[in-house]
């Protein structure tokens, strides 16, 4: 079944980024590199914490430095659909593809010919534990974004401690905080210290992120912009957690 078949709105139908003269089938030349082909779930039971920022501006890191990419939109709000759909002309290309959590078979036996498959998910894991499950365990990584507010951990440990049965290679990412205060410091703290790996790199609240979001780019291709570095220490992280070779 194809991937546009299971699709619950139009809107979620498979697009290229690529311009039409550049639209490539999606199996490689016999001469091209052949995929490595890892998948990135980014995921979080707390809403805002950042799940579709992350996927995003982690797909434009891994574009940026080559990688054959594609992102993946599960979450019905369709954040991530609609930053794709106002990506500009003029930027590197990302496949992206829009399901409903509900078809995870059809989504991860489709969605292949890639280096890299990075999956936005719905802040409401409960309802969709079994679908949630099969997505992690068929990830190379799972990445779980939160803020450092006791609200915050108070929701996203068990559901750490629920991904870690069914995925070894797990890590939080501390986004959108405020670095220096005790607040985040407490919470890094509560978090290695209970045996949890987190991204060695957090992302500050830096209005530059959003606005990158609100034009349909990511943080790193915006000229100037606060949190580039971050993104960059971040995507590090990731590119050699998931097993991509450079
Ligand atoms: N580090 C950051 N600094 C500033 N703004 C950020 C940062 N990360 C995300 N944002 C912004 O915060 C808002 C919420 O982030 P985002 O949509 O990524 O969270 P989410 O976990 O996907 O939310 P939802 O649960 O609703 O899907 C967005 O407007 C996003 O652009
Ligand atoms: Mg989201």
């Amino acid at each position: 079944m194809a991937v546009h078949d299971v699709m619950e709105r139009p809107v979620h139908a498979r697009k290229s980024g690529r311009k039409k003269s550049e639209v490539t089938t999606s199996h490689p030349a016999p001469s091209a590199k052949p995929y490595q082909f890892k998948r990135l779930v980014v995921t979080s039971p707390k809403g805002g914490s950042g799940k579709t920022g992350t996927t995003r501006n982690l797909a434009v890191a891994a574009v940026l430095n080559g990688y054959r990419v594609a992102t993946v939109d599960l979450d019905p709000q369709g954040s991530l659909t609609r930053w794709w759909q106002k990506r500009p002309e003029e930027a590197t290309s990302i496949d992206h593809f829009g399901a409903h959590i509900r078809d995870i078979g059809a989504v991860l036996a489709e969605v292949k010919d890639y280096d890299l498959v990075l999956y936005d998910t719905p802040t409401s894991v409960e309802e969709y534990l079994e679908e949630m499950k099969a997505l992690i365990v068929a990830c190379d990584m799972a990445l779980i974004t939160t803020q450092e507010t006791d609200d915050d951990l108070d929701s996203v440990l068990p559901w750490m401690d629920a991904v870690r049965k069914y995925q070894r290679n797990t890590a939080f990412l501390f986004n959108k905080i405020k670095p220096r205060t005790v607040m985040f410091t407490d919470a890094r703290n509560r978090v290695v210290g209970n045996g949890y790996q987190a991204c060695p790199v957090e992302v500050p609240d830096y209005t530059d992120i959003a606005t990158a979001g609100n034009q349909g780019i990511g943080v790193l291709e915006l000229r100037g912009a606060k949190g580039r570095d971050h993104i960059s220490g971040v995507w590090g992280f990731v590119r050699a957690s998931v097993g991509l070779s450079l």
